[in-house]
């Protein structure tokens, strides 16, 4: 198992090429299920939630080359339906896959899907949606069973606007005859990006983006040549980072729209933001002020993947502020640890109450789950002396090579054998 050993207190300066959005990329990877030829996806990023996905697809039958960062996927030889636990556990995502596998095979066997300890992640939203267009779902033993011989088109009102049900449903719907319209829907940029995917292959899907989308079926899907977007939330964090360490940070290739919410609540707050282009420019000195009360919520809004790095930069601002995770029930995994480091925090079911401190002070800190430990990572960066932090296998799942690239830009970190 690997760590990383910080030691804070330097500033960042220098410019970053931003890669893949993972999950962008994921429901990508699943909808390669729905193509039973090649597909050419450029920019493959390689995190391990990226990697665990194309161990999915081989063992569905697929064949995966990987050159010059560009990932084909050959759908042709795809022979199951079926995923086994042992890999449907290692990511949420791989419950994508059953609306692909519906779309392809009309039928599916999916065990739980894994993913972050965040909280209980049901699929309830998932099943009743597909239930609403005639699949068949069955749960038994561990597995998911789902037969949509009789599945028709129509329309679902989603109770809450799921990104992973809305990809799902989108994927299910592609191949299936007539239109269905999808009401509720989240609006993330990945769903968008999914939508240009599934059209590049010849698929007929609009108003991604907005809270309604229309698929009208088609017969087959063909090969293509795709880039996905990249990782607004890897670009966030750095952000963040820049505004807690002090310095002058460019970041390249994200689209600063993907980014509004907290472009507009850290700029001339924490730090100064230009954003031009594809080029997000940040410059920051001294403490960074509070951002007072800062709600989570669906896109637009400011995205719950970059709680846990706020609320990092809150330990260290002045002034108190208050943090409400109005996504998932239980995303403060990283406080105990923080307050290790001296920060001042309490919390109360869904909402953090932050006093700001002067200094954050090195510490032997262990991260449970992805953003909370790129969070435990950010302290580090900013804390007197050394600071370890354990888990670094949870950033690999959406980060590559964090230490790496933190390193380009001045930051005195790097990875331990644990
Ligand atoms: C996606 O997860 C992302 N993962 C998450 O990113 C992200 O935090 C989340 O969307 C919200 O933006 C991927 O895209 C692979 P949801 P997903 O369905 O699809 C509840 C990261 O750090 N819900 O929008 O699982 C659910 O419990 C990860 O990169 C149900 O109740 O998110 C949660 O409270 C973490 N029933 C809320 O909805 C369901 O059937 C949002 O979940 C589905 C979801």
């Amino acid at each position: 198992m690997s760590k990383f050993l910080i030691h804070g207190g330097r500033k960042l300066f220098g410019e970053l090429q931003i890669s893949a959005a993972k999950n962008a990329y994921l429901p990508i990877l699943a909808a390669c299920v729905l193509c039973d030829g090649k597909v050419e996806l450029h920019n493959y990023p390689y995190y391990s939630d990226t990697e665990s996905m194309c161990k999915i697809l081989s063992k569905l039958g697929a064949k995966l080359q990987i050159s010059d960062g560009v990932l084909c996927v050959d759908g042709s030889s795809i022979f199951s339906h079926s995923i086994e636990s042992e890999l449907a556990s290692l990511v949420r995502s791989s419950i994508f896959m059953l609306g692909a596998l519906l779309g392809r095979f009309k039928k599916a066997k999916v065990a739980y899907p894994g993913g972050c300890e965040i909280g209980a992640r049901p699929i309830d939203i998932h099943l009743e949606s597909f239930r609403k267009l005639g699949v068949e779902v069955s749960e038994r033993h561990g597995y998911i069973h789902c037969d949509a011989s009789k599945m028709h088109s129509g329309r679902v009102v989603l109770e809450f606007p799921s990104v992973g049900a809305t990809e799902s449903l989108m994927m299910a719907s592609v191949l299936s005859k007539g239109e269905t319209k999808i009401l509720n829907a989240a609006k993330e940029p990945e769903i968008v990006d999914l939508q240009n995917f599934l059209n590049k292959m010849g698929a007929k899907v609009s108003g991604a983006g907005s809270d309604e989308v229309k698929i009208e079926g088609v017969k087959t899907l063909n090969s293509c040549s795709f880039t996905p977007i990249k990782d607004r939330i890897i670009a966030g964090t750095y952000i963040i980072a820049t505004a807690m360490c002090g310095g002058d940070v460019t970041l390249c290739g994200v689209k600063p729209e993907h980014l509004a919410s907290l472009i507009d609540k850290l700029d001339k707050t924490a730090c100064l933001i230009e954003a031009k282009g594809d080029k997000i420019r940040v410059q920051a000195s001294g403490r960074p002020l509070s951002l007072g009360k800062i709600e989570t919520s669906v896109y637009p809004g400011l995205p719950t993947d970059l709680q846990a790095q706020i609320l990092a930069l809150q330990t260290i601002s002045e002034g108190s502020s208050i943090i409400c995770e109005n996504v998932f029930e239980s995303r403060f995994k990283h406080v105990p640890e923080l307050i290790k480091m001296g920060a001042n925090v309490a919390i109360k079911d869904r909402v953090a109450f932050v006093r700001g401190v002067p200094k954050l002070y090195g510490a032997a800190v262990t991260g449970l789950e992805l953003r909370g430990t790129a969070a435990l990572v950010l302290a580090g960066l900013v804390a007197e002396g050394y600071t370890t932090v354990s888990g670094a296998r949870h950033i690999d799942r959406g980060y590559h090579k964090i230490e790496d690239e933190l390193s380009s830009l001045g930051a005195d970190i790097q990875r331990v054998e644990d």
